[in-house]
């Protein structure tokens, strides 16, 4: 008898610290610096993205789709990512470029709560992943340029996205609603 409920509470310890090893349980203050993380990394990607709508808007035409085509490819989100020591994404229930569609049952959550509350979050989620996101909204008239309406989008555009995107859905959108979420990992 005894012994067994010694072989129990030590099977009791081996079991919680085994559990703790996997998932850090992580303090108010921890939790405020990510947050605080997330929004300055998301607001300095949100600069270069309007900085590229601009130079591309400024090239006019067909080179102004082209030039942001290529937003993925950009060399700063790589090295803001690194320097971070984070993974950052765009996320969209109309996504444009396949990779950024929502895939996992943790990211459509988020998206939920996005789409109720309009405001940034940071969840520690039940895998233990460490999350970020952040509405993106149709902010600017040049949104509409690309993710408008037939009547937004010139036809050399139009038919330049869909050339690279065949399976796009971000059009048919109207400003200021809500075109996607910004999504920031933090590598542990
Ligand atoms: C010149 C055309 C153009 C303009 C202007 C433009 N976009 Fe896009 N947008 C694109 C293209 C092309 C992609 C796909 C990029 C890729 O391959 O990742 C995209 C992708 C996105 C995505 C990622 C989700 C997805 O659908 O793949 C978001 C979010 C987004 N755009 C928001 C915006 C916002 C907000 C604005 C205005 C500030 C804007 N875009 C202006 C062309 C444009």
């Amino acid at each position: 008898m005894q012994k067994s409920v010694v072989i129990l509470f030590l099977l009791f310890i081996a079991l919680s610290s085994c559990q703790s090893g996997q998932k850090q349980k992580l303090t108010e203050q921890q939790k405020k610096e990510y947050v605080a993380k997330g929004d300055s990394i998301s607001d300095f990607m949100q600069g270069v993205l309007l900085k590229n709508v601009a130079t591309a808007k400024n090239h006019g035409g067909t080179e102004f789709a082209i030039g942001f085509c290529n937003m993925n490819a950009i060399p700063i989100t790589d090295s803001v990512a690194a320097l971070y020591n984070v993974q950052i994404q765009r996320l969209s229930d109309k996504n444009r470029n396949p990779d950024n569609a929502i895939k996992t049952l943790d990211d459509s959550l988020a998206w939920q709560k996005i789409k109720n509350y309009s405001s940034s979050f940071f969840e520690q989620q039940p895998s233990g992943n460490l999350v970020y996101y952040k509405p993106i909204k149709i902010g600017m008239p040049t949104c509409l340029k690309c993710h408008g309406s037939s009547a937004d989008i010139e036809s050399n555009t139009l038919a330049l996205i869909n050339e690279k995107y065949p399976e796009d859905r971000a059009v048919g959108y109207s400003q200021g609603e809500l075109r996607g979420m910004w999504k920031i990992e933090f590598n542990q």
